[in-house]
C-alpha cells in the first residue's frame, strides 16, 4: 500500500446503524419542541385550517384535551394563540381576564395542572381591528402607548396561569415594560420568552389566515426586522437580553439559521426557533404533491435547526415529529 493511502477513515465509524448510532452528535427531542394550539371565542366544534394542513382551530372545549395529548407525546410545552370574537381599536379583549387566551390557559391548568408549561403570545393583532401588531394613532403605530397595553395582556395571562410570556409585537421596551409589569404584579416568577429577532416574513401567510390577524392595511415592516439586516437581528436580541429576556427567539428559523448559529456563539442565555407557518406549509405541500417524503425532510429540517444551535423549537409538526422520535 503507497504512503498516501487513507490513513484516517471516516467511513469505520459510519459502518452500522449502532456505530451510527453511538457517534450521533446532535439528537432532536420531542422535549425540546413547543406545540402551537390555536383556540377560537365562540367555535362549536374543531375546525380544520386550511392553509395549515393538520391544524386545527379549537373551541375552549377542546383546548384541555389536546394539551393533554400533546404531553402524552412527551412535548413539554404549549403556546397558546387566540381568536378573539371581538376586536376593537385597544385590543380590549386580548387584556380581558376572561378573554379566550385566559380562558384557555385557566382550562388547560386545571385540567392538566403542572404536568405541561403554558407560553402565551402577547401581541394586539389578532384582537385590533387594524390588525397591526401595536396600537395604531392617526395611521401610525404608537410605540409607547403600545408597550403599556402589551404588558396589561402579560399580567392578565400570568394571573391565569402562563409560565412563559412571548412579546412578538416587535415593539421597543417591550420586555422592559412587561418585566416591570409582571414583577410589579407579583409575578416574577413567570418568565419572558422574546420574539426577539422576529422578521417581516411572507412565511407568515398561513398563520395570519388560522388566526384571522392580517393588518388592514400596510404591512409590518416598520417594526419587524428586515431579513437584509443581520446586525440589526444581533443588537434586538441583545437589547431583550438587557431588558430582562429569559429567552430569546429567532423567527423564522429555516433560512435563519446563521442568526440562530450567531446567537448561540454570542449570547449564553436558551435560545428558541419558531419554524413558522409558511415553513410548515412548504413541507406540507410538497409531500402531498409526491415530491418529497415528508417525515424524512421534517425530521432533517428540524434537527438543522437544532444543529444551528437553538435548545427550543416551536414547530407545527411538534405532534408529527414527537410520535416519529417515540417510535423510533
Ligand atoms: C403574532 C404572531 C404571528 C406569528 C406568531 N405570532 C404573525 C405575525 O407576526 O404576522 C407567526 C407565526 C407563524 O407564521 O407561524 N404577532
Ligand atoms: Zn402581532
Amino acid at each position: 500500500m503507497s504512503d498516501s493511502f487513507p490513513k484516517t477513515r471516516l467511513r469505520r465509524l459510519r459502518k452500522n446503524k449502532k456505530i451510527r448510532e453511538l457517534l450521533q452528535e446532535v439528537r432532536l427531542s420531542a422535549s425540546d419542541l413547543i406545540a402551537p394550539v390555536f383556540v377560537q371565542e365562540g367555535l362549536s366544534k374543531p375546525e380544520n385550517i386550511e392553509s395549515l394542513p393538520g391544524i386545527m382551530r379549537l373551541p375552549l372545549e377542546s383546548v384541555a384535551d389536546e394539551a393533554r395529548e400533546i404531553v402524552s407525546l412527551g412535548i413539554p410545552a404549549v403556546i397558546v394563540f387566540g381568536i378573539p370574537s371581538k376586536k376593537d381599536d385597544h385590543g380590549t379583549s386580548a387584556f380581558d381576564d376572561h378573554g379566550i387566551v385566559q380562558r384557555a390557559v385557566s382550562l388547560i391548568r386545571k385540567e392538566v395542572g403542572d404536568e405541561v408549561a403554558i407560553v402565551t403570545d402577547v401581541c394586539l393583532c389578532q384582537y385590533t381591528t387594524k390588525g397591526h401588531c401595536g396600537l395604531v394613532n392617526d395611521g401610525t403605530i404608537d410605540n409607547d402607548r403600545s408597550i403599556e397595553t402589551l404588558a396589561k395582556i402579560a399580567v392578565s395571562q400570568a394571573r391565569t396561569g402562563a409560565d412563559i410570556v412571548a412579546p412578538s409585537a416587535m415593539m421597543d421596551g417591550q420586555v422592559k415594560a412587561i418585566r416591570q409589569g409582571l414583577d410589579e404584579n407579583g409575578f416574577n416568577d413567570v418568565a419572558i420568552m422574546s420574539y426577539s429577532a422576529k422578521h417581516a416574513s411572507p412565511l407568515y401567510a398561513p398563520f395570519r389566515d388560522a388566526a384571522h390577524s392580517a393588518p388592514q392595511s400596510g404591512d409590518r415592516k416598520s417594526y419587524q426586522l428586515s431579513y437584509t439586516n443581520p446586525n440589526e437581528a444581533i443588537r434586538e436580541i441583545e437589547l431583550d437580553i438587557n431588558e430582562g429576556a429569559d429567552i430569546v427567539m429567532v423567527k423564522p428559523a429555516i433560512a435563519y439559521l446563521d442568526l440562530i448559529y450567531r446567537a448561540r456563539q454570542l449570547f449564553n442565555v436558551p435560545l428558541a426557533a419558531y419554524s413558522v407557518s409558511g415553513e410548515y406549509a412548504l413541507i406540507k405541500a410538497a409531500a402531498k404533491q409526491g415530491m418529497i417524503d415528508e417525515n424524512a425532510v421534517m425530521l432533517e429540517l428540524l434537527t438543522s435547526i437544532k444543529r444551528a444551535g437553538a435548545d427550543i423549537i416551536i414547530t407545527y409538526f411538534a405532534k408529527q415529529a414527537a410520535g416519529l422520535l417515540r417510535s423510533s
